[in-house]
């Protein structure tokens, strides 16, 4: 029979959550996240511990099947893979920001100005949408330190407490989406797959349920 591959943060900021969330619908995982991969004792299911930013592509590619993953990364590159659930955790925003010293008047203000991001296609998209032009400059992550050291005149990353954003001297301008932890489905999953992914997404909901 074959299992349903899930794969969930490695670290950061959605793991213990996620692995919060898989024990609460009776998925118990063996060993540890020093294994990058673990099989649940009780369901046909395993677990790989995978970077955030690798999950999109292996969900297109098939390589696995499912993923408890933030909804802003999949809009960032996660074209074409569905959402099953949002799951109500790790809820975000993904904002602009600028040093608090800079007046802000507007989104024009930053017409020809360098945005520092790691989310270059979402900062893109929303800046051709109000037909702004500015230089996108990738980084991967402490982007808040950008404005500091004359990098960049902007940022745009992932706001939560907006403690990072305090200690950095910055303010946020402009949100352009918000964002949970949702359980993305490969668009490549099979039947048999399929069905486990119900039981489970069945399990998830009265969990959710139970929250409330
Ligand atoms: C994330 C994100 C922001 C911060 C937001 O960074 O990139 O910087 O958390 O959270 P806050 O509003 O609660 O401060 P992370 O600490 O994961 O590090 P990284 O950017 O270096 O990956
Ligand atoms: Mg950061």
């Amino acid at each position: 029979m074959s299992k349903l591959r899930i794969a969930v943060q490695k670290a950061g900021r959605l793991h213990d959550e996620s692995m919060e969330l898989l024990k609460n619908i009776g998925i118990s995982i063996d060993n540890g996240k020093d294994q990058l991969k673990a099989s649940a004792r009780n369901f046909p299911v395993e677990v790989f511990y995978l970077r955030n930013g690798d999950i999109p592509q292996y969900l297109k590619d098939g390589v696995v099947d499912a993923a408890i993953i933030g909804e802003n990364v999949l809009i960032e590159k996660g074209e074409g893979i569905g959402i099953a659930e949002k799951l109500g955790f790790s809820t975000c925003r993904v904002c602009i920001a600028v040093p608090k010293a800079t007046k802000y008047n507007g989104l024009t203000d930053l017409e020809g100005k360098r945005i520092a991001t790691s989310y270059p296609n979402t900062v893109q998209k929303y800046l051709d949408e109000k037909g702004i032009s500015a230089n996108i400059h990738i980084i991967n992550g402490s982007v808040e330190i950008a404005p500091n050291i004359g990098l960049a005149e902007a940022i745009c990353d992932i706001v939560s407490s907006g403690s990072t954003l305090f200690k950095n001297n910055l303010k946020e301008v402009e949100t352009l989406l918000k964002s949970e932890a949702v359980l993305a489905v490969s668009p490549v999953l099979n039947q048999e797959k399929q069905a486990i992914l119900e039981k489970i997404q069945f399990r998830i909901q009265s969990v959710l349920k139970g929250r409330e």
